[in-house]
């Protein structure tokens, strides 16, 4: 029956895709979205709440009677919505704050692995700037120094020598720049990376569709980093072989650990994976879905996602989620400027008609008419019967795209299509 009422904690172009594949669900009703954006409100309705107050969002939940609420951000989880929800005997998705501490604390993530078995690359970690530099010196460069904290991507530094190793040591640990002062040192891995989400619920685990995310800004993976510039599904370079042995040795491993560590999971894990001539290994791990992964991966799901979603929250066994036979291509439009200075307030035309799914990250409308209100606007996403086909079809919509404000990478998947 078409009767459930949804709150989804969020507002950017992944919360977009969760809202997007709920508005699919043939029991959901009514979608809110805290705070949701320009976008996400023409398919649910925004509630002036932030994704971290965690009282205001527990308080909207009990008033509207909202059967089950799906989080999106990691700093909800951090802030302790989920355990707040539950102890108020609400339904939720997502991690409670301690198992969330697989993506919130490096050097958790680091030492479950470890004492699981679980493939990554070796590592020290260290609170004292010498004692790290002593460490850091005796190790082959690149070397690779990892706030450890929840640092929305930027907490990472890969050094290709002595100095640059110091000055970032200093700056993780003695400038007080990013807080709490521990570093993770690990060895520098090589080859391509890819993201492997699953549903997770203690020991269940349901994967979802192979993706990889281009972080850099420009074309050929040049420039700084990003929150995302594209993202693929149907990646030619990973092996059904090395997809078993992630699923196995990685994924369900996690969370078979997870719940021997007594903080199960329930929710999203993420997996960062790189196959390294080792072997698959983790880079890192998100205890929520990706971004921009998200964008081209839930499109593909054919099941009732208020099915999943409410089986993982509430400790439900569930069917394995049926997955569509095509590819999906996502390319992200951004400011002038992002991730550096960029400026707001462009106007952008021919989005309606497009024949493509237009996730929003950073719009705002005003008088009816669509403006830029972020670094990364929106996410034009394409499906196709492969690579190539879905690409093109991309770009072609985003050709249709009118606003003299937005860039945007012209190589998505190269990766993909460069492989032989
Ligand atoms: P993280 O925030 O841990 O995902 O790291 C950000 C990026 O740094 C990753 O996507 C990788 O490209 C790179 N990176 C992190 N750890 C390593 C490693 N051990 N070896 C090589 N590259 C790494
Ligand atoms: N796409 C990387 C992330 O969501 O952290």
């Amino acid at each position: 029956m078409k009767d459930k009422k949804v709150l989804v904690i969020g507002g950017g172009g992944r919360c977009h895709a969760i809202v997007d594949a709920l508005s699919r669900s043939p029991q959901v009703a009514k979608i809110f979205c805290a705070p949701g954006n320009a976008g996400i409100g023409l398919q649910a309705e925004n509630v002036p709440i932030a994704d971290t107050d965690v009282e205001a969002l527990l308080s909207f939940a009990k008033g509207e009677g909202i059967d089950l609420t799906v989080v999106g951000p990691e700093a909800s989880l951090a802030a302790g919505v989920v355990d707040a929800f539950r102890q108020a005997g609400l339904a939720i998705f997502g991690h409670s704050r301690s198992a969330t501490r697989i993506e919130s604390s490096k050097e958790f993530a680091k030492q479950l692995m470890a004492r699981y078995g679980i493939p990554t690359a070796a590592y020290r970690s260290f609170t004292d700037f010498e004692a790290a530099l002593d460490y850091v010196s005796s190790r082959p460069f690149p070397t690779v120094l990892k706030y450890d904290g929840l640092a929305a991507g930027k907490g990472v530094v890969i050094a290709e020598d002595l100095d640059q190793a110091r000055e970032a040591l200093h700056s993780m640990l003695c400038d007080g720049a990013f807080g709490q002062g521990k570093v993770v040192i690990e060895d520098f891995l090589t080859g391509p990376e890819f993201s492997f989400m699953c549903f997770v619920e203690g020991e269940r685990v349901y994967p979802m569709p192979l993706s990889q995310d281009h972080k850099r800004a420009y074309d050929g993976d040049k420039g700084p980093n990003t929150g995302g510039m594209g993202a693929y599904t149907g990646l030619p370079f990973i092996s059904e072989e090395d997809r078993e042995y992630a699923l196995e040795h990685i994924l369900k491993a996690t969370a078979k650990a997870m719940c021997a560590e007594g903080c199960p999971l329930s929710g999203v894990l993420y997996g960062g994976l790189m196959k390294t001539p080792d072997g698959v290994k983790v880079i890192e791990f998100n205890a929520r879905f990706g971004d921009p992964e998200t964008e081209v991966v839930l499109p593909l799901l054919r099941s009732d996602i208020y099915e999943v979603f409410h089986a993982v929250a509430t400790a439900s066994p569930l069917e394995a989620p049926q997955w569509e036979d095509a590819v999906t291509l996502g390319v992200v439009l951004a400011s002038k400027g992002y991730p550096g200075h960029y400026e707001k307030g462009a106007e952008i035309l021919g989005v309606e008609n497009l024949d493509a799914q237009v996730y929003h990250m950073g719009t705002k409308l005003s008088d009816g008419r669509l403006l830029t209100a972020g670094g990364r606007v929106m996410m034009v996403v394409s499906r196709g019967s492969d690579i190539a086909d879905a690409r093109r079809k991309v770009y072609e919509q985003i050709a249709r795209i009118k606003c003299d404000n937005l860039f945007y990478r012209k190589d998505i998947a190269h990766i993909a299509l460069e492989y032989k």
